[in-house]
């Protein structure tokens, strides 16, 4: 299936792979180093295992010396440009601040949720570009629920009048991480419930995600504090 029709027809996300990998290997080497780790000297297995023992603090100073990256959500477009382009066209809002994703193995670790993006208020034309920064091969990656399977679950809630109750909050465990290898991104649309599950490793999780939609559709609750206009070529 092309990625129009997994995108809108079938599952609601779909697996590609990056475009132009020499800008996103790039990003991914300004992370590492941002985050304080000698990439060039290590591998990045070394530097998940290193992560994997961080304290929660040394997490959190990596996260904000992060914040300095402005340009990630730029580059993450740019290597993925045929991808932006066939959804959105190329005059778009781009997410200000790409996210860095870090998921560290074991229990009471950070997690993510089970949740669709379009609570947090962005438009029903807004789509998202997840990459990790290593082949996937334990379930350290993300699992999406299929659209239909996703609609009857949200639609399910709503008619008890919630949004993220027990019923989608409970399925945390019951689906398998996609396992992707480097090079390669999952696209998804708005709607698609998607999570973390515990997993064993000795290594952390590093991904990078990215929004974005055309200038030309409406916007919900975000605004340009959460959007930025950009144009690809
Ligand atoms: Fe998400």
């Amino acid at each position: 299936m092309s990625l129009l029709d997994n995108i809108f027809n079938g599952p609601g996300y779909s697996v590609e792979d990056i475009q132009n990998m020499d800008i996103f290997e790039n990003l991914r080497k300004t992370f590492i180093k941002k985050m304080g780790f000698n990439y060039d000297k290590d591998t990045i297995n070394n530097i998940r295992e290193k992560m994997a023992n961080l304290s929660k603090v040394e997490i959190n100073q990596a996260m904000v010396s992060l914040l300095s990256f402005h340009e990630a959500s730029e580059k993450m477009i740019n290597a993925c440009q045929n991808i932006v382009n066939e959804l959105s066209g190329n005059e778009i809002l781009i997410q200000r601040r790409a996210n860095t994703i870090f998921n560290v193995p074991g229990k009471d670790e950070r997690r993510q949720w089970p949740h669709y993006e379009l609570m947090s208020g962005i438009s029903p034309h807004t789509f998202v570009i997840w990459a990790p920064f290593h082949d996937l091969d334990d379930n350290g990656g993300v699992y999406y629920v299929k659209q239909d399977q996703s609609y009857e679950i949200i639609k399910k809630e709503e008619t008890k009048g919630l949004v993220n109750g027990p019923d989608i909050l409970n399925m945390m465990n019951d689906h398998a991480p996609l396992k992707l290898k480097y090079g390669q991104v999952v696209v998804f649309n708005p709607f698609i419930l998607h999570g973390n599950v515990e997993f064993n490793s000795s290594k952390a999780r590093i991904a990078c995600s990215v929004r974005f939609q055309s200038k030309n559709k409406p916007l919900m609750q975000k605004n340009s504090d959460f959007f930025k206009l950009y144009k690809t070529n």
